[in-house]
């Protein structure tokens, strides 16, 4: 009996070994933790159960048959985070580069589907050459169900990638159709095709961090949703992500203990919009000073920088924030932008988690870039968002709430359940100054005239005051307030549970 139980120690070591220690030096040399070291960050003490470390590859082409490494390049089982179960999978590139062979494929997808049945997050932490080059079509076979699986899951788990190495070719896909991917700044790359490729096709000289580096998907692609210095900090802050999110789409998010009463006043908010309409105020400010222990966790921060979106908690339960920046392009809505802040209504949506929408947005941002664009498309895409989400969901216009934009920005009658404006709220077709210039066009010559006439319309419409007669606004209210009325708002929507017309699915204007 001692012997079989050796044996099984024995194997075990061997199969915790990777690709042997030279490589996991290489691996330690290159700054990066591995496969098994990430989980040991990534979950909670101890909590790390693992499958299939046994399992090797099939393939009996160009030698492989002589050598089988357990586990074939991917850690897979499920833990906890803070107490709450998770399964995960940590590429190995110690092993065969973290290539995707057809059991490696075949242990991921082992995990998606336990994930999917027992109704808990996926995290998968990549690093890997991409498809098994040995074994050709099957690894493309393998990617592919592994793709079928991220989809199948949409909507239904969180799913979380972690880029900490290469990500190339068609493997980036999986990534892609998770809700969430982060990368590790100088140590990752995602890209379809690498640098020599792009050379020999297009004659751009490119490096590969300049041309799938982390800077590059956080403020140019917005492929990735946030980067970090180093291993260790991406999986501490995928941990504090983690935290804010519900297990599957039929659980609530966590509530968590909080130590900031609902009632706090917060009288700086009071004098935060300036006298001037156009001078900018940090909207930021306004969330983290609404937020439990003022913790936003921040979306897409490097990207389209005229819209806030993130996670903060409210009395300790979950909310997602949409916030106009006015110290962006005024706070103008873009095409960025709408796909930025689409995205994100979306998956608050899916996962049942209450949405707060700060505005202050002048317009649509104008101009042949944004048209030629298709900023009537992409624009159409937070208006649908925001159209279809049945969750609670708050509405305060800090200020400017002009035009299109205003429709789109969570108003009542795309279904904000309630709607609060400060005073120093605008709510109207667009500025004084541009309907006095369309209305009084004759005028134009007579600077006193039009003087007077911007005066008249703005004492009309730049306040909340029409709109709350309309009772298109619920309440205005005192900024310093904010925080209590809002906290008040989401505990009254509570037990809110409406449904859209049954339909296949919809057809957003993608
Ligand atoms: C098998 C691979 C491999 C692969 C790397 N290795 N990639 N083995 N299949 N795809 C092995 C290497 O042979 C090496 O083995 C070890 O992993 C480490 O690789 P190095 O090259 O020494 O490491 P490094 O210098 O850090 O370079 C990493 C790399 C490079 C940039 C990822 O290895 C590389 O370019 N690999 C090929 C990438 C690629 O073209 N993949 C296919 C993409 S197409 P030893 O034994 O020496 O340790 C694709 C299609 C997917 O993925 C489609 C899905 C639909």
């Amino acid at each position: 009996m001692s012997d079989i139980i050796q044996q099984l120690e024995d194997r075990r070591a061997a199969a915790r070994l990777g690709g042997g220690q030279r490589r996991v030096d290489a691996q330690h040399s290159k700054g990066k933790l591995t496969a098994r070291e990430r989980l040991e960050v990534l979950l909670d003490e101890g909590s790390f159960e693992e499958f299939d470390m046994f399992v090797t590859h099939k393939c009996q082409d160009f030698g492989m048959d002589k050598e089988h490494i357990p586990g074939d390049g991917v850690v897979t089982g499920w833990g906890t985070i803070n107490g709450r179960m998770v399964y995960v999978f940590s590429q190995d590139f110690t092993v065969y580069g973290g290539s995707l062979s057809a059991t490696h494929a075949k242990k991921i997808c082992k995990v998606q589907e336990m994930a999917m049945r027992n109704g808990a997050p996926i995290i998968g932490l990549s690093d890997s050459g991409g498809a098994r080059i040995q074994e050709g079509v099957a690894s493309l076979a393998g990617y592919t169900s592994v793709f079928q699986n991220n989809i199948k899951a949409s909507g239904v788990i969180p799913q979380i990638s972690v880029i900490m190495g290469p990500s190339a070719g068609g493997a980036v896909y999986s990534p892609a159709l998770t809700d969430f991917v982060f990368m590790v700044r100088d140590s990752s790359y995602m890209f379809l095709t690498g640098p020599d490729v792009v050379k020999t096709v297009t004659n751009e000289v490119v490096t590969a961090e300049e041309l799938g580096g982390a800077k590059t998907h956080t403020t140019k692609s917005s492929v990735a949703d946030g980067s970090f210095e180093n291993d260790m900090e991406a999986l501490m802050e995928v941990r504090r992500l983690f935290d804010f999110l519900p297990l599957n789409n039929t659980s609530k998010p966590p509530v968590r203990p909080f130590f900031d009463g609902h009632m706090r006043k917060e009288p700086s908010l009071n004098t935060i919009i300036p006298d001037n309409a156009n001078t900018p105020y940090d909207m930021k400010e306004l969330v983290l000073k609404l937020a439990d222990e003022n913790d936003f966790y921040e979306i897409q921060e490097n990207f389209a920088k005229n819209i806030l979106t993130g996670f903060i908690r409210l009395e300790g339960s979950t909310v997602g924030v949409v916030a106009n920046q006015p110290m962006v392009l005024a706070g103008c809505l873009d095409i960025n932008a709408s796909r930025k802040a689409a995205r994100f209504v979306r998956f608050c949506d899916a996962f049942e988690i209450p949405l707060l929408t700060l505005v202050d947005v002048p317009g649509f941002l104008p101009g042949t870039a944004q048209e030629y664009g298709g900023v009537i498309k992409h624009g159409a895409k937070l208006l649908y968002a925001f159209g279809e989400a049945t969750v609670p969901r708050v509405t305060v216009i800090t200020r400017k709430a002009y035009g299109g934009a205003y429709c789109v920005m969570s108003p009542k009658h795309l279904g904000g359940d309630v709607n609060y404006a400060w005073p120093t709220a605008e709510i109207a077709v667009m500025g004084a100054k541009g309907a006095v210039e369309i209305l009084h066009r004759t005028d134009l010559g007579d600077a006193e005239k039009i003087a007077a006439l911007t005066e008249d319309y703005e004492d009309r419409f730049a306040n909340p005051f029409v709109a709350a007669e309309n009772g298109f606004i619920d309440e205005v209210i005192m900024p310093q307030n904010t925080r209590m009325r809002v906290a008040r708002a989401f505990a009254s929507l509570k037990s809110k549970d409406i449904k859209n017309l049954w339909r296949k699915h919809d057809n957003l204007p993608l």
